[in-house]
């Protein structure tokens, strides 16, 4: 015979607030509006996001999203997941840069619009292009035009452009005229003739001449070739074609940049804006300035922003610690009310708690996250998931292909 006592425990009670930190996975349940991601990890029931609905319900204070992990665990494939589930229910979604070339094949398989951009591809991208420029007349897109090619020849110079060269960039630019659109070389030959007797512009022409007969040639000095159609379900503009060509990546991120801030102004809908390898596009101060404006005004816009980084202190690799660069940058990681973590070596743990705010069984769970797992922080809960692959988007998103590949 077994005889049994029954438990007794002090009963503990404490409020919600309390308990929620103190058994931070148990006390939310997830959310279950918007497209399905996977399964929450504590609870087995299905995990859906949507930045939008969350941010309308006031469960998080902006739509941006930060995502962080080590090599290969599944950043990008969530990323993709996230957008090609959101295409079905509507949503659209523009990457600006894709360094690694990995989204092409996820636009095409959407039918969405991918420009392929790299020396000997025969593709163009004309960053003064009516598309590439706020589309609503001709003063705004003269002005447009104006900040496109002065940030284009401050990325290349490294300092920002002397009052009396914004002079001589707007009478260039009055050269041109707005009758066509206007090609880089247009511009050249512009400034070329203003500059005669002048010392101003001289360093003015050759920072924008390198884009039309440097190392640059071929890539930003004709008309776009392919049509970067706003409505297009995804627009992706691959980089890989530069390779390591750093200079190349933030003039291309520039002019992409250009593109993107006339069709989010110029177009409604719910968008997301993909940065994946965030920390190798944010090159320069007048690009990640650029990159901010556009976070701040997610809400207006309708957009999601979406920053993938290995570390969040890749982060504070953007510039020396006290450089504007690296505050702009710190501001776009606080503006993202939502972070998922995927895992991060054990060194990180404290950079990580400082920026995110981490529990202590959170920070034990991190350094041991299986691939496609998680720690997602929505506002103030916390979620472990795991994000659930299809077999045909696995197909579609596989990174790992190079790897299988017998050596040749
Ligand atoms: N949830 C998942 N289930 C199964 N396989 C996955 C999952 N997530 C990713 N993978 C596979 O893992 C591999 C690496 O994923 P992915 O490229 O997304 O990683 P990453 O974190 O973006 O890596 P990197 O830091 O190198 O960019 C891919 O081949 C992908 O198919
Ligand atoms: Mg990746």
């Amino acid at each position: 015979m077994t005889g049994w006592m029954p438990l007794r425990v002090a009963a503990h009670r404490a409020s919600s607030a309390t308990l929620a930190g103190a058994y931070p996975f148990l006390a939310a349940l997830p959310p279950t509006e918007g497209v399905y991601v996977g399964v929450d990890a504590f609870s087995g029931a299905p995990f859906c996001f949507d930045p939008w609905t969350l941010y309308a319900a006031g469960a998080l204070t902006n739509p941006n999203v930060l995502l962080a992990g080590v090599i290969g665990q599944g950043k990008s494939a969530l990323a993709k997941s996230l957008a090609v589930r959101s295409v079905a229910v509507g949503r659209r979604v523009y990457v600006p840069g894709d360094p690694k070339g990995e989204w092409g094949a996820v636009a095409e398989a959407v039918g969405g619009t991918v420009l392929r951009l790299g020396p000997g591809r025969n593709e163009r991208l004309n960053p003064l292009d009516s598309s590439s420029v706020d589309v609503q007349g001709g003063s705004t897109a003269a002005g447009a035009r104006h900040r496109l090619l002065a940030s284009l020849a401050e990325t290349s110079l490294r300092r920002p452009l002397r009052p009396a060269e914004h002079t001589i960039l707007d009478d260039a630019l009055q050269q041109v005229g707005r009758r066509r659109v206007p090609v880089l070389p247009d511009v050249v030959a512009a400034l070329g003739s203003l500059n005669e007797g002048s010392a101003h512009a001289d360093d003015l022409t050759h920072a924008i001449r390198r884009l039309v007969k440097g190392d640059l040639a071929g890539l930003f000095d004709g008309p776009t070739t392919v049509r970067l159609d706003p409505n297009s379900p995804m627009v992706v503009i691959d980089l890989s074609g530069l390779g390591a060509h750093d200079e190349a990546l933030g003039v291309a991120m520039t002019c992409a940049a250009g593109w993107l801030e006339g069709v989010l102004r110029s177009h409604g809908g719910f968008r997301w804006v993909i940065y994946d390898e965030a920390w190798r596009l944010m090159r320069s101060l007048p690009l990640v300035q650029r990159m901010q404006a556009q976070w701040k005004l997610s809400r207006a816009y309708g957009i999601a922003n979406l920053m993938v980084v290995h570390r969040l202190s890749d982060l504070d690799a953007v510039g020396d610690e006290r450089s504007e660069i690296r505050a702009v940058t710190q501001g776009l990681l606080a503006d993202c009310s939502t972070r998922i973590l995927y895992r991060q070596e054990t060194d990180q743990l404290t950079s990580v708690t400082a920026a995110v705010g981490l529990t202590e069984p959170e920070r034990h769970l991190l350094p041991q996250l299986p691939r496609g797992t998680g720690l997602w922080k929505l506002g103030r809960h916390s979620h472990v998931v795991h994000h659930l692959l299809h077999h045909e988007e696995a197909r579609v998103f596989d990174t790992d292909a190079a790897m299988r590949e017998a050596p040749r």
